[in-house]
């Protein structure tokens, strides 16, 4: 097997972004863009993936680079200035020129490349032993970007960019997509002789395929039917549309797996979260970061989780949201329930609405089903959270824990005043402020004892 490195060209600003951010830093389904050819090129095993940075190269490379994990093959280098395609590939060549393999380009702003698109074009080069392939596709409105000007016999002649068009080739459908697969013999042995545009005044990567011609050198074409998924993205508009086609694709791909989606359309899906078959998701549901919901649950209409993993079988009602937070087997949590990071819902517990966990931990079987803030704590197996409970976790200055046994029962309105701790099997009256650990089996109270004034309402009127 002929070995792989990539390089990946995002140096440029995006102009027509109209924004301060690096293009490549806006996101598609959760991830910046660059996320997507980077997870394309670690996919394919590329030996080495040199990343081509400039405007906000520093931010870029915080905020995409340094968050991959096993980065150690990637390289992130500087262009300044940016003096175009051709010229960004020249700065790569350091870290690659005793490569021997294939060298595969892709573009920080065609995010939407499946992995399998470029394997095809792999092999269609390796099979045609070319100098070079590229990937085309025709669209509608081809403005803008290179296009591919063929013979009468279909032969390519090269690539002429926008404003070098004759006018009679403008209407050309098809274009170059920026996505190319070279030997890295090739490629490095000609990049230095590419001459400035006399135009733009940019080195452009596309005049190598006229060069390649002429030295009579195999260049092939890999025409690909499916222009979504190789357009550039160069405004918030197209951003968007992109977006779109991204969140029906991942749906359409958890379906083929079994997930039902009962109003697709109106379902936020991001590009980490992992499903499993017999999941069911209502309408209007989000679902973001790393998360992963196991198989069977069902997760009702407008709720929010993100960054949480749910096991099999959970239902969750309708508006909850849940953040960075772990939920067992066969639990129930909401509807309109709060999960805050760092809570654990071990397996069959039932969490009411209007509640609210923070850093708390729920045993198996436990029960809070009604208007309680749990933060700090942990609540023991089979334990009964009454209505109202209130864990007082803040003094202020610090936080402190709440802690109970199994088999506790708390009366409603109840207020915790950590740190505490409460016994196995102990029962806390209703209306109780507990500022005092209750022992295991003991009965703990602290309201003041109900007065009865017989006749007043009679003699007030009176
Ligand atoms: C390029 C192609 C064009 C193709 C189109 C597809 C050339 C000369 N033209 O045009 O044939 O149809 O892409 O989208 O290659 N970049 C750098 N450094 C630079 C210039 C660009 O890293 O100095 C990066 C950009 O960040 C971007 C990519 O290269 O990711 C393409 O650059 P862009 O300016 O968008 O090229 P286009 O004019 O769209
Ligand atoms: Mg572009």
């Amino acid at each position: 097997m002929v070995s792989l490195s990539t390089i990946i060209l995002a140096a440029g600003k995006g102009t027509r972004m109209a924004s301060r951010r690096p293009k490549v830093l806006h996101r598609i389904a959760g991830e910046p863009m660059l996320h997507y050819p980077l997870r394309v090129a670690m996919r394919l095993q590329s030996k080495k993936i040199v990343v081509v940075l400039g405007y906000g190269h520093k931010q870029v490379e915080d905020e995409v680079v340094s968050k991959v994990k096993n980065s150690k093959n990637i390289q992130c280098v500087e262009q300044k200035p940016q003096l175009g395609t051709a010229h960004a590939v020249r700065q790569a060549t350091p870290f690659l020129k005793h490569f021997l393999g294939d060298i595969l380009i892709l573009y920080g702003d065609v995010p939407m490349v499946r992995v399998e698109t470029v394997r095809t074009l792999l092999s269609l080069h390796r099979q045609e032993g070319n100098a070079m392939t590229l990937l085309s596709t025709t669209v509608q409105n081809p403005t803008g970007y290179g296009r591919l000007i063929r013979l009468q016999d279909g032969s390519l002649m090269g690539i002429v960019e926008e404003r070098d068009l004759k006018p009679d080739q403008k209407k050309i459908g098809e274009i170059y997509s920026g996505i190319m697969v070279a030997k890295a013999s090739y490629l490095f042995s000609r990049i230095s002789h590419i001459k400035k545009n006399k135009i733009k005044k940019e080195y452009y990567l596309t005049d190598l395929i006229a060069m390649a011609l002429e030295e009579g050198e195999g260049v092939g074409v890999f025409h690909w039917g499916d222009s979504r998924e190789v357009q550039g993205i160069n405004s918030l508009k197209e951003l968007a549309e992109a977006g779109h086609w991204m969140q029906q694709r991942m749906k359409e791909e958890w379906m083929m797996k079994g997930v039902t989606f009962i109003d697709g359309a109106s379902t936020q899906l991001e590009s980490g979260v992992q499903l499993s078959s017999d999941v069911v998701i209502g309408p209007q549901v989000s679902l973001r970061g790393k998360t992963r919901i196991g198989s069977g649950t069902i997760i009702d209409q407008g709720s929010v989780i993100v960054d949480s993993v749910l096991g099999r079988d959970v239902s969750i009602q309708p508006y909850c949201v849940i953040e960075e937070s772990r939920i067992a087997s066969r639990a129930h949590i909401g509807p309109f329930a709060h999960l805050r990071p760092l809570s654990v819902v071990e397996a069959e517990v039932h969490i009411g609405n209007f509640v609210e966990l923070k850093k708390t931990r729920i045993r198996k079987k436990a029960k809070a089903n009604h208007l309680s803030y749990l933060g700090d704590a942990v609540i023991g197996e089979r334990s009964n959270i009454g209505a109202g409970t209130i864990t007082c976790n803040y003094d202020g200055q610090k936080k402190h824990r709440t802690i109970l046994g199994p088999d506790v029962f708390v009366g409603s309105d109840t207020q915790f005043v950590a740190p505490v701790t409460i016994g196995r099997q102990a029962y806390i009256g209703a209306g109780s402020t507990i500022t005092k650990n209750v022992p295991a089996g003991s009965l703990a109270l602290s309201r003041v004892d109900q007065k009865v004034i017989r006749g007043w309402i009679r003699r007030q009127r009176s």
